[in-house]
């Protein structure tokens, strides 16, 4: 498995497109791709169709947080 990670501080510097286009071209190859948009905004997101979703990666983000800080508790086995 190969990670790519697109980023830059700067707005307008091709990230979405690069993304866009890379993930497609890929997955056009036969790879099987899966594409984690970072950005609150969801350019990427939306640029694949998607018009709304009420999770998104923030949501994942803190749900992983929450359960390092906070793990559960594991079961005891039942005998
Ligand atoms: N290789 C490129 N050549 C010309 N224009 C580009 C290229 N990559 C992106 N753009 C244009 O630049 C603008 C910003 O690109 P975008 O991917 O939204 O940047 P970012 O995600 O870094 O903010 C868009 O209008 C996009 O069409
Ligand atoms: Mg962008």
């Amino acid at each position: 498995m190969k990670i790519i990670s697109i980023a830059n501080r700067k707005g307008g510097a091709g990230k979405t497109t690069t993304a866009m286009n890379l993930s497609v071209a890929l997955a056009k190859k036969g790879k099987k791709v899966l594409v984690l948009d970072m950005v609150p905004q969801a350019n990427l997101t939306f640029s694949f169709g998607i018009k709304s979703s009420t999770e998104t990666m923030v949501h994942v983000l803190h749900a992983i947080h929450a359960l390092r800080v906070n793990p559960r508790p594991r079961r005891k086995k039942s005998k």
